[in-house]
């Protein structure tokens, strides 16, 4: 597995598992065969009501705790100094972990700015290893800079090929910002498994036309949180690091790029 390095000095994988939507035992197995095959990242939040199963998960295995990068997502109840306080404690409780990898604002709420003096402090306090935010756009993620002291190490974002984000993704780069991709598979919704630039490089990688999106964020240096309920899914969403895309073809990808979100509810 290839790594960024996050402004903390620690590193993130560029591949790990999106959890959202996995639930019950269904979670709990998916997460501790992702860590078996090799995952090390995991991504969750508390929205996605599965904190502990994703904890249940990651104690069936028997890799060292240090060797895992868990992340999980402060939501709207956390919208507060004290609520995020006490957000962060029952994530912890949740995951069953002493402490979280990576810590997000989940959006940018009305009090983000009073969240994120929590996460401060409980990056200060050993409780989390680095914090950031998700879905900042280029304006809100500036403004936000202006106002606190330690720039988020990541901002996890909408990204895929019809919305590639190359301008946010310099601009969080000139701040030592890492991108992170989200629906990096576009849920699906695309369809880009028939376009014939697909199936080109499909059969001359010998790669399926998902692995190709994902060698496409990764290659640009974004860290992707694919999520699969497929065990061969997942096999194969890690298995990207054996080829590489010719700029001519990332070029081709490239233009690919609406500049257009495919989810109403992100407000970009
Ligand atoms: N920060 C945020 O606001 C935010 C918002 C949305 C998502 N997220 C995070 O990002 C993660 C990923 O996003 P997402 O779940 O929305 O969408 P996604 O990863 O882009 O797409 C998931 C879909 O792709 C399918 N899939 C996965 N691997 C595949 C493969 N190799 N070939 C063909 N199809 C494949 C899955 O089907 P199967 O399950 O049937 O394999 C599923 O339908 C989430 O799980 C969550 O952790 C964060």
């Amino acid at each position: 597995m290839e790594h960024l390095t996050l402004n903390t000095g620690a590193k993130i994988p560029l591949v790990g598992l999106g959890t959202w939507d996995l639930r019950d035992e269904t979670c709990v197995s998916l997460v501790s065969e992702a860590i078996r095959l090799g995952y090390r990242l995991i991504d969750t939040a508390q929205m996605y009501d599965n904190e502990k199963e994703v904890g249940q998960g990651i104690a069936q295995t028997n890799v060292d705790r240090d060797d895992l990068f868990i992340t999980t997502k402060l939501d709207s109840r956390s919208n507060g100094y004290k609520q995020a306080l006490e957000g962060i404690s029952r994530s912890l409780d949740n995951l069953n972990l002493d402490y979280v990898d990576l810590l997000l604002v989940h959006e940018p709420y009305s009090n983000d700015l009073a969240m994120y003096e929590a996460l401060s402090e409980a990056y200060h306090d050993g409780k989390v290893k680095a914090i950031g935010i998700s879905n900042y756009n280029q304006k809100r993620f500036e403004q936000f800079l202006k106002n606190v002291d330690i720039i988020p190490a990541v901002n996890q974002v909408e990204c895929h090929l019809q919305f590639q984000k190359w301008v946010l993704q310099q601009k969080l780069k000139e701040h030592g910002t890492i991108m992170q991709a989200w629906s990096p598979l576009s849920q699906g919704k695309l369809g880009f498994e028939k376009q014939p630039e697909f199936l080109q490089l499909s059969e001359k990688y010998k790669k399926s036309p998902a692995q190709i999106v994902l060698r496409f964020l990764t290659q640009r240096g974004i860290s992707v949180i694919p999520k699969t309920r497929r065990i061969e899914c997942l096999e194969e969403n890690m298995s990207i690091f054996d080829f590489q895309l010719l700029p001519e073809e990332m070029n081709l990808l490239k233009s690919l790029d609406k500049d257009t979100t495919l989810f109403s509810w992100t407000e970009y």
